[in-house]
């Protein structure tokens, strides 16, 4: 389909409120058991380890309607215009995040990831940066957008967007823009470049339409980007196939083309999903060619309620505007329960910046934040693995193990068996960084001691602490 003209809906900015005041307000809601799997998007496909997400738009986190259906179905945000440059740098150095971080800390007040969309775009971009004509200058100014914005969210993104839509409709090169027209061809790869240093935590996407169908030559002409960025190492993780589609759904070589991105060593994500007219042919076929393909991580739709879409007036995704289901989205939930768990690449417990789940090998539980607290001093259990942020541990380039934002951290500078582990606030210190050793342990720099499952405990809620390392199941961990 045609991709529709960008119009620019209004922006509100909300001030940020504190997440510590959301998560107490917040009781515990991912207590779901077994029962609610298969009864939500997001618990659907997170019987697959993949997550379902939507886009969020901050004006709208005051809708009670919109909010139910949020935070009951869907396990990933995206915000729909907040973290655009219009939004976030609306004048040279001035940098405005007060709406996106009302969006992030919902988010993690209620267990969802985020993507971070996006850094470096044609559109939504303001007047001050598409008039620049000296290189220099706009190299400067793109990399200082990069790192300033991708340095506020650091820890709390899943995966950034780093470029949007670079490649022109209808052939193999890039579009025009400020950043091509002034930089030259190399400043998707600078991009990524700068993005990977300023957090090196989280997955670095390029996301674009037009490239679902294997035959089109702009799909083409990304993935020879994408296919040349693994050859000469410029550091990328996954791609994202906005697929706005017309009503006859995805092209039919869509699932083709998901598993030969794969292919090149990236995760691939739906990221915009919305289809004219909802058919449920269309949307299961879209689902399914997701499910099929190990690589691709998750789905997201741009919207909520149809009313909610920027596509005004074709009903183009899975809530009618009162909030009820449509049949699109049963036909989307029963396609969420096929296909192929999810897969990543062979990991140890952790390599520099990868993020992910930590399993305890001898309990099968997971590393948890409980309750989603970010309140210093809680102290991480074990719990049955579920795929929320809460379980999402980074591990920076600093060696510091990061979830929601909060470094995992040997209580008091404790150097002796027993000392508590705790979340606390990061500040670099020897006791807030871990070493990732090859036989699945990991190690606190400053102690020595091992991360261990306090008593060997299986069950959830066990706390977990220092031990001196004994290669005790117990004190084995994998990335999940
Ligand atoms: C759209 C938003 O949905 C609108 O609210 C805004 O007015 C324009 O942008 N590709 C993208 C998204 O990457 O950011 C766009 O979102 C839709 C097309």
């Amino acid at each position: 389909m045609k991709h529709p003209t960008i119009g620019r809906r209004r922006i509100f900015a909300v001030g940020s409120l504190a997440v510590t005041a959301l998560a107490a307000a917040v009781t515990v809601t991912l207590l779901a058991g077994n029962a609610e799997a298969a009864s939500t998007l997001g618990a659907q496909a997170a019987t697959t380890g993949r997550y379902f997400g939507t886009a969020v738009a901050n004006g709208k986190l005051g809708d009670s309607t919109y909010v139910s259906i949020l935070d009951r179905e869907f396990n990933m945000i995206t915000p729909e215009n907040e973290m655009k440059w219009t939004s976030t740098e609306p004048s040279r150095g001035n940098f405005t995040f007060g709406a996106a971080d009302n969006i992030v800390n919902h988010a993690l007040a209620h267990g969802q990831r985020m993507r971070g969309h996006t850094t470096v775009w044609h559109n939504q971009l303001p007047t001050w940066v598409s008039s620049i004509t000296d290189a220099n200058t706009l190299r400067s100014v793109m990399n200082n957008h990069i790192t300033t914005e991708m340095t506020h969210f650091k820890g709390k993104i899943y995966a950034w967007d780093v470029v949007n839509e670079a490649f022109a409709d209808g052939s193999r090169n890039h579009r025009s823009s400020v950043f091509q027209n002034v930089l030259g061809n190399g400043f998707i790869e600078e991009a990524f470049r700068t993005a990977r240093t300023a957090d090196p935590g989280a997955k670095l996407c390029y996301n674009d339409y037009n490239i679902e169908d294997w035959n089109a030559a702009k799909t083409q002409g990304v993935y020879s980007m994408v296919q040349d960025f693994k050859n000469r190492g410029v550091p990328i993780d996954c791609v994202g196939f906005q697929s706005h589609f017309g009503s006859g759904g995805p092209p039919s070589t869509f699932q083709t083309t998901l598993s030969n991105f794969a292919a090149l060593g990236v995760d691939v994500q739906l990221t915009e999903l919305d289809i004219a007219q909802a058919g449920t042919t269309a949307y299961s076929n879209t689902v399914k060619a997701c499910m099929n393909v190990s690589r691709c991580a998750g789905i997201t739709v741009w919207g909520i309620r149809d009313t909610d879409s920027w596509r005004t007036g074709e009903n183009a995704l899975l809530f009618d505007g009162n909030g009820n289901k449509k049949a699109a989205y049963n036909s989307v939930l029963s396609a969420l329960g096929g296909g192929t768990p999810v897969s990543n690449p062979p990991t140890t417990p952790g390599s520099t910046g990868q993020a992910g789940a930590l399993r305890g090998v001898g309990s099968g539980r997971c590393l948890d934040d409980p309750n989603s607290s970010t309140t210093n001093g809680v102290q991480p259990q074990i719990y049955d693995c579920n795929n929320q942020a809460n379980q999402r541990w980074t591990f920076t380039s600093g060696g510091a193990l990061q979830v929601l934002g909060k470094c995992l951290d040997a209580y008091a500078k404790g150097t002796t068996a027993g000392t508590k582990v705790v979340l606390w606030d990061c500040n670099g210190g020897t006791n807030q960084q871990w070493r990732m050793n090859s036989d699945g342990t990991i190690t606190g720099v400053q102690s020595g001691l091992c991360l261990d499952v306090s008593g060997a405990g299986t069950a959830n809620g066990t706390l977990v602490a220092l031990w001196t390392c004994n290669g005790g199941s117990n004190q084995k961990w994998t990335r999940s």
